[in-house]
């Protein structure tokens, strides 16, 4: 019996026809002398009908149960009016069947395999095989396969050459915290799986190459979160003789042609906004903002410096500020318990508290309405750009506490109030001109923003000299920015070994400890490495999105789960001794 279609292909336009299908039992329907089955394959479901007229397809059907593997041949047949399904393709047909085998049966699923079940994520992880029977899933991993396709149609019609780089590579000082690989051959010695090729494709420049891409893994031992994964795969491109601009516009050629080949949308990429990095944190506490939501922070610091609300006058004097979002129709929905609620989360931010206040038509209500008489109240409602039936929140005190804050409130309350935009359903943004370093509480020191090899502005290029603070310099680099999530990050590089060395030297290096991580680097651009500049892509970030999804889980077929253990395999495991020996590494005994 070899299948001639797909099962969820199955249509009006197949009556009269007969076909041969090959599938999975959905759910099976025993009414004596009629049974139905649904027959579910990788395109959807078709409802088969066996009745006495073929008594040896009845009798198969009899022994069928949810989840066997059967293979029918029948002929397409219209349905009952009374039986329509609008909901599916083959809803105004039905198979009856005249020939039916089972291929293979199976036990019981742990969960029922339909897309919504209610079962735990540790258990359907550990049976992935069977969640990613589920149309869901079978959608969600075809729209990233989509996108893979899409982004090396183009990369090739662009003359970018595809180039693998190691996996089993130098353990380098990038950023995050390495996965190591011990040396058998050298024991005591070990490779790390890359962070990212950042390093080689700046390589494979200096080799002149020109444009170089690559769907890459890269590996990051960090905490793990909804959008992360320890590893999971960018869509790297690194180019040589071009500009930020030029990189940008570029990626926003390559992002236009994956949004039409993927979900049939048509990208303006001039209406693309580019943000510098300093505006968007002012304007929206992030840097990665969700440009759907319309309401931004308002910078109140200047006009309640002189407030007769003490929290707000005291942060101002303490050199902090004081900013508000006014969330449209937030007055009515936030009762006192829900925001409190909201000023309980905020603490994990390091908020000190949540001040509120409501814009009614007669003026300010709440608990530190009394603290904004007429003239006060008015200044506020006028610098907070606060309509009637507004919810006011404020953040008063340190400045990036405050971001963070209203970042969280801003993007919260237009989910609670459904105010995220569908009318724009792909808001994507460009953010420049960053920062070169960053202050890293946990490391508690200076680290760089990007990267190590990320350019300085031109005209910033000063600041690492020697006697200068070069904390105050400015980045070539840019992010890409989809609904509120970093997409894609990059940069234009350093080709030259002085600012290279000044890049190290700033960030902490020695000299002698800069040659031990990135010596064969610095020996390169000792023989004439281009200008470059490049940015990577997070697939699985574009595929969580592109699919609808909000977790990136639900897009990699295998994955890691929040204590980045996988529970199908139950990797990661303990070895034998044997192999513990060969490779010279002394474990503890399990505790
Ligand atoms: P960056 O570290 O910003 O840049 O990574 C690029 C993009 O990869 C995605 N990403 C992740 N996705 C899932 N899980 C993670 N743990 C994770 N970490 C990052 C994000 C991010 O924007 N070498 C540079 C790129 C360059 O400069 O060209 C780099 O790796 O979408
Ligand atoms: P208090 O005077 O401390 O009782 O605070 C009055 C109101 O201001 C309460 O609603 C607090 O939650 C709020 N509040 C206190 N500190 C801050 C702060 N740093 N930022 C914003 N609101 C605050």
């Amino acid at each position: 019996m070899k299948r001639t279609t797909y099962a969820g292909l199955i249509d009006d336009s197949f009556l009269g026809q007969t076909v041969t299908l090959s599938g999975w039992v959905q759910k099976r329907r025993d009414f004596g002398d009629l049974i139905f089955v649904d027959l579910r394959d990788r395109e959807g479901i078709v409802q088969l009908t066996f009745n006495a007229t073929n008594a040896s397809a009845l009798a198969v059907a009899e022994d069928m149960r949810n989840e066997y593997v059967v293979a029918i041949t029948g002929l397409v047949v219209s349905r009952d009016a009374s039986q329509l399904n609008e909901k599916i393709r083959s809803g105004s047909v039905e198979i009856d069947v005249t020939e039916a085998k089972i291929l293979a049966t199976s036990k019981t699923p742990p969960f029922y395999i339909e897309d919504g079940v209610n079962a735990n994520e540790e258990l359907k992880l550990q049976y992935r095989y069977l969640d990613l029977r589920r149309p869901e899933m079978q959608k969600n991993l075809r729209i990233r396969s989509k996108i893979m396709s899409s982004a090396i149609h183009f990369m090739d019609n662009h003359d970018f050459i595809n180039i693998e780089t190691p996996i089993l590579a130098k353990s380098t000082p990038e950023g995050a915290r390495d996965y190591l690989v011990p040396s058998r051959i050298f024991p005591g010695s070990f490779y790390a799986l890359p962070q990212s090729p950042q390093l080689f494709k700046q390589l494979l420049m200096g080799a002149g190459f020109d444009r170089y891409f690559q769907i890459a893994r890269a590996f990051r031992d960090e905490d793990l979160r909804g959008d992360r994964q320890p590893e999971f795969t960018q869509m790297d491109v690194e180019t040589s003789f071009m500009s930020a601009d030029e990189i940008r516009e570029l990626v926003n050629e390559w992002v236009k042609a994956m949004m039409h080949d993927v979900v049939d949308f048509e990208l303006d990429t001039s209406k693309i906004p580019t943000l510098t990095w300093q505006e968007s944190m002012a304007r929206f506490g992030t840097d990665k903002p969700d440009l759907r939501i319309a309401y931004e922070l308002k910078d109140l610091t200047t006009i309640m410096a002189s407030s007769e609300f003490g929290v707000f006058a005291n942060a101002v004097k303490a050199g902090g500020v004081v900013k508000a979002i006014a969330v449209p129709g937030g007055a009515e929905h936030y009762s006192r318990k829900n925001i409190d609620k909201l000023a309980q989360y905020i603490e994990r931010f390091g908020a000190k508290g949540l001040a509120w206040l409501k814009v009614t038509d007669d003026g300010l209500t709440g608990p530190i309405a009394k603290f904004f008489p007429e003239e006060a109240a008015n200044k506020l409602i006028a610098a907070a750009d606060a309509q009637s039936g507004d919810l006011l929140l404020f953040g008063a005190g340190r400045a990036d506490v405050v971001a963070a804050t209203l970042d969280y409130l801003r993007r919260q309350t237009a989910e609670d109030l459904d105010l995220v935009n569908s009318e724009n359903p792909w808001a994507f943004a460009w953010i420049v001109d960053w920062p070169l370093f960053e202050y890293s509480e946990d490391f508690d020191r200076w680290i760089a923003a990007h990267h190590p090899f990320t350019m300085p502005n031109e005209e910033d290029l000063h600041y690492l000299d020697d006697g200068e603070d070069p904390h105050q310099a400015h980045a070539q680099s840019y992010d890409l920015v989809l609904n509120g999530y970093e997409l894609g990050s990059g940069s234009i590089r350093i080709h030259r070994m002085d600012i290279q060395e000044k890049m190290l030297k700033a960030l902490g290096f020695t000299p002698e400890a800069a040659h031990e991580a990135f010596g064969f680097l610095l020996e390169g651009m000792n023989y004439g490495f281009p200008p470059m500049g490049g940015i990577a892509l997070g697939l699985d970030r574009l595929a969580m999105l592109l699919a609808g999804q909000e977790n990136i889980r639900e897009v990699i077929a295998f994955p890691k789960n929040s204590r980045a253990t996988e529970p199908m395999t139950e990797a990661p495991t303990r070895v034998g001794q044997k192999q513990l020996n060969d490779l010279g590494l002394f474990v503890p005994e399990e505790k």
